[in-house]
């Protein structure tokens, strides 16, 4: 186990904070502030307790120093976020650097350049990261989305100073404890998307650990194909049929219910307009192509989910992003969101466009825990350990 915030002695030390300010951005704009807004009450508390806070924390993939990728431009939201100024260093380690963070009284925040200006820290170089552990006393990783990362940043600054989680870090754990580790039961699981290819891990790791395994999005297409049906000009990985039959056995072993579409909502092209149609999964016509789930499936989904205690969703049952074919999604969701409002179902959900599905149905801030994590989720998921979450219960 790691330490947590309220266990250490912040005041007039200097804490940095790895923090995941990688926020999607157009034009030097914030798009949506979500990182922004959760990585704010760790910052908030450490000022509160009279530490001085340095936030370090990487924006998009540069290669090497790159204005396009400064975080300067969020200098500003950060600083709306913790209600203080935020002092800004251009770099993150160096002399000058140094010479800001000296300057910092008890309770001041400052942001460093973009980690990523510095190839040393992705390779997780060690002299690098002992630069930047020079600036602080203390660290704090609140950065469970990149804790999938062993960078210098994210995993060897826990091995070089006294650690412990942020309140960010903290919570997702706790969440994703609750709905994986140490579940109420029945458990389900909803795994969509649109590739198999990118969830074998994922779903090898899912039928031990689940009751129910609900397939949805392109990918349920591959377990139908894989079942012998057809599939007409859906999205479809045919050279894995054999994977998916192997991933239906070995469910079947480990008593894990998988839970696939009995209608589908189909189209013969995906695009806003298309004119489509419900069928049967043993009747998709062949100039056709699957691109929902159908009602019955959904109604199907929520009888499932009806005597479930937990719930664990990623990815998307449809293709959400174009309307209709948003509607399974949008149907079990709003569904969810209700029972977990009712007190009857815990619903921890994320990666990337589950988050964008949920929040188009209306149900962001209804589940018992979405988090913003997207590689770091899968990859938890998947059951494999997190090089930042080890390195922090390993400590200095
Ligand atoms: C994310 O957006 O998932 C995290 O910030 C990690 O970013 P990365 O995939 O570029 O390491």
């Amino acid at each position: 186990m790691f330490r947590t915030l309220n266990q250490l002695n912040v005041r007039g030390k200097r804490v940095l904070v790895r923090a995941d300010l990688n926020v999607p951005a157009k034009d030097g704009i914030v798009t949506d502030d979500s990182r922004i807004e959760r990585s704010a009450a760790t910052l908030i508390e450490l000022a509160r307790r009279g530490a001085r806070v340095i936030v370090m924390s990487h924006f998009g993939r540069p290669k090497g120093v790159d204005a396009a990728f400064s975080m300067r431009f969020l200098v500003d939201p950060l600083s709306k976020a913790v209600g203080q100024p935020v002092a800004w260093a251009e770099d993150c380690i160096g002399r000058d650097t140094a010479r800001l963070v000296g300057s910092l009284r008890d309770g001041e925040i400052c942001l460093l350049e973009n980690v990523r200006f510095h190839a040393e820290e992705e390779a997780n170089d060690p002299a690098f990261a002992r630069e930047l552990a020079l600036l602080g006393d203390l660290y704090v990783n609140d950065a469970f989305s990149c804790a999938h990362r062993a960078h210098a940043s994210t995993e060897a600054l826990a091995h070089l100073l006294p650690s412990a989680a942020g309140l960010l870090m903290q919570a997702e754990l706790e969440a994703l404890g609750k709905a994986l580790e140490k579940p109420e039961k029945p458990v389900a699981a909803i795994v969509g998307g649109s590739k198999v290819s990118t969830k074998l891990d994922l779903l090898g790791n899912l039928v031990a650990k689940v009751d129910y395994l609900i397939i949805g999005g392109g990918m349920a297409n591959t377990f139908l194909y894989a079942q012998g049906k057809a599939v007409g000009k859906s999205l479809c990985e045919r050279d894995l049929a054999d994977t998916a039959r192997e991933i239906l056995d070995k469910a079947r072993d480990a008593h894990c219910h998988i839970v696939l579409p009995v209608d589908v909502v189909v189209a013969d092209r995906f695009g806003a307009g298309a004119a489509t149609q419900v069928v049967s999964v043993d009747a998709v016509p062949e100039d056709q192509m699957i691109l929902d789930a159908g009602p019955a499936s959904a109604e199907a989904i929520i009888d499932r989910l009806g005597g479930c205690k937990t719930l664990v969703w990623n990815g998307p049952l449809g293709a959400f992003e174009i309307e209709p074919f948003d509607k399974a999604t949008t149907a079990v969701a709003q569904w969810a969101a209700e029972r977990t409002a009712q007190g009857r179902l815990l619903t921890v959900a994320g990666g990337g466009d589950t988050v964008s599905a949920l929040a188009k149905a209306g149900v962001e801030g209804k589940f018992s825990y979405i988090s913003l994590a997207g590689g770091a989720f899968l990859e938890w998921l998947e059951g494999k350990e997190l090089p930042g979450i080890v390195a922090l219960s390993q400590g200095a």
